[in-house]
């Protein structure tokens, strides 16, 4: 983790640039981040605005928007910029908006299909041309950003077109996931007018393509991803995504900062989606919301089973493929497992399929559902994640702070912030295995369940122990402040990286 600073040193001024943030729009974690690490950091006493793409979805969700600029001198599609306040923390929000691209329905990155939106190469070009633009004061704002905070591949050109300005902020990129690259051909790289010069080995290219994302890692002047073990894990073969060689470079501008969670949306005690409010010191609700999403979800009302849930993303980094393989094993055990996600279309099938010879023992859900994704927290037992890998992972921090005991792989965040059985009573906070094979989650899975069903008194002692783990903001957003003097400091010295 990046050293921390014990001040807000000064009243920075930030620009947070993402595709998604909740709860304007969200499709996984970078949605929850971009919805609290702001907040936190205006707690610190920072002055942050959001920017993101005018999509449908968060300019309903917004609802009171007024126009603050309108411009684009060289572009062939007028461009607006909309103002408003991110409802619960009334931070500034300045939405793109060029209906063209972003006032559609549904996912913002995909069609009804399931297959990327086929401008996207446009969408984020023009979304980072405007970051770019307010970052450098040209939207007629008044407002100049010390520093541009961006993250993913959506917001990469942004660092790299900043690179060709004589005097601009300084610029760090936030890696949530390597594997999602943000690549395009040449012919829309050229078509897009993007800059001749950006496109080098050392720039954009990559394998003879544009990948947005390298934007970020060779342009930004700070680097890091959301976790101290992923940081790592992602200068080697194995997780780098053909991006390793170009992470080592940089690697004295690289460093793990791990997620929080925000608790004004995740906390039993307060949590407006679940019918029982419950703490560490008083556990009925949870069996309460446990008897609770029984009857949602028709499963036979039993107290006494072990109740087993995911939530996510069905693609294979989430270790589907895993699940799949033994959970006609798992399912001849008295167990239920519940399942939330979608994505991936066979995983989906395979799902269906697999819980329709299993009516009383097996749930699954496909689609997005911000509610009963919380009344899984609640409700169930045990919350399985079996990465394949992973940058950080909310659902585990959060299946902690509900005492449902996360069965996790080591890798990534999840190593970060779960400790295994075995480490004792005094210490443990879920369950953790090493290969990612099939037989090594099963085996785990039966440790676990033969503690729920052996050993009561230990149980509570581990739930004890992950309801008290704290993972709040405040901690990584003055983590996130030390990375933005570090980033400005460079800048200041005048190098592009
Ligand atoms: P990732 O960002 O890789 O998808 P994370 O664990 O960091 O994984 O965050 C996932 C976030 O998205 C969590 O808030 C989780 O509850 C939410 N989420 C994922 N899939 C769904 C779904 N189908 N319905 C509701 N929420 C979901
Ligand atoms: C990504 C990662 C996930 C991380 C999230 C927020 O989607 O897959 O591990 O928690 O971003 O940083």
């Amino acid at each position: 983790m990046a050293k921390t600073v014990s001040h807000p040193a000064k009243n920075n001024k930030i620009l947070f640039a993402a595709s998604e943030a909740h709860p304007l729009i969200k499709t996984g974690g970078l949605g929850d981040v971009a919805g609290a690490l702001p907040a936190a950091l205006h707690d610190l006493e920072q002055d942050v605005r959001l920017i993101l793409p005018a999509y449908r979805e968060a300019m309903q969700t917004i609802g009171d928007l007024k126009v603050v600029s309108l411009r684009m001198q060289n572009d062939p599609h007028p461009l607006r910029l909309l103002e408003g306040q991110l409802p619960g923390s009334g931070l500034p929000v300045w939405l793109v908006d060029s209906p063209r691209h972003f006032d559609r329905a549904g996912n913002p990155y995909l069609g009804a299909d399931g297959r990327d939106w086929p401008d996207n190469a446009e969408r984020y070009a023009l979304f980072a041309r405007a970051v770019s633009a307010v970052a450098l004061d040209q939207m007629g704002l008044a407002w100049r950003p010390d520093v541009v905070h961006c993250n993913d591949w959506q917001t990469g050109l942004v660092p790299a077109l900043l690179s060709l300005a004589p005097a601009r902020p300084a610029s760090v990129f936030t890696i949530h996931n390597l594997a999602y690259q943000g690549v395009f051909t040449t012919a829309d790289y050229r078509r897009l007018g993007l800059p001749a010069e950006l496109w080098t080995v050392e720039g954009l290219e990559f394998y003879g393509q544009a990948a947005y994302i390298k934007g970020g890692l060779a342009y930004a002047d700070m680097l890091n991803t959301v976790s101290p073990t992923y940081a790592e894990e992602i200068r080697t073969p194995a997780f780098g995504c053909q991006l390793d060689g170009l992470l080592r470079r940089r690697g004295d501008r690289l460093v793990g900062i791990l997620n929080g969670a925000d608790y004004h949306e995740w906390d039993p005690e307060r949590d407006r989606h679940l019918p029982h409010h419950y703490s560490a010191a008083s556990l009925q609700g949870k069996a309460a919301n446990k008897t609770a999403l029984q009857r949602e979800l028709g499963l036979p009302r039993a107290p006494e089973v072990p109740l087993i849930g995911l939530v996510g993303r069905l693609v294979e980094q989430k270790g589907v493929d895993m699940l799949l393989a033994i959970l006609p094993e798992l399912l001849q055990q008295p167990v239920q497992v519940v399942i939330l996600g979608s994505g991936d279309p066979a995983f989906e099938t395979a799902l269906l399929t697999l819980a329709g010879h299993y009516p009383q023992r097996c749930q699954v859900n496909i689609g997005f559902s911000e509610g009963l994704a919380h009344r899984i927290e609640a409700g169930a037992d045990l919350f399985l994640m079996p990465s394949r890998y992973e940058p950080c992972g909310l659902n585990q921090i959060y299946s902690l702070r509900y005492g449902t005991l996360p069965v996790v792989r080591r890798t990534g965040g999840l190593a970060d912030t779960v400790t295994d059985w075995t480490a004792g009573p005094d210490r443990a906070t879920g369950f953790v295995f090493d290969a990612a094979a099939p037989r090594a989650l099963l085996d785990t899975l039966l440790r676990a369940l033969q503690l729920y069903r052996d050993d009561p008194a230990g149980w509570r002692r581990v739930i004890g122990n992950a309801m008290a783990c704290d993972y709040s903001w405040r901690q990584s957003a003055k983590a996130y402040l030390d990375l933005y003097q570090q980033a400005m400091t460079h800048a200041s010295a005048g190098k592009t990286p």
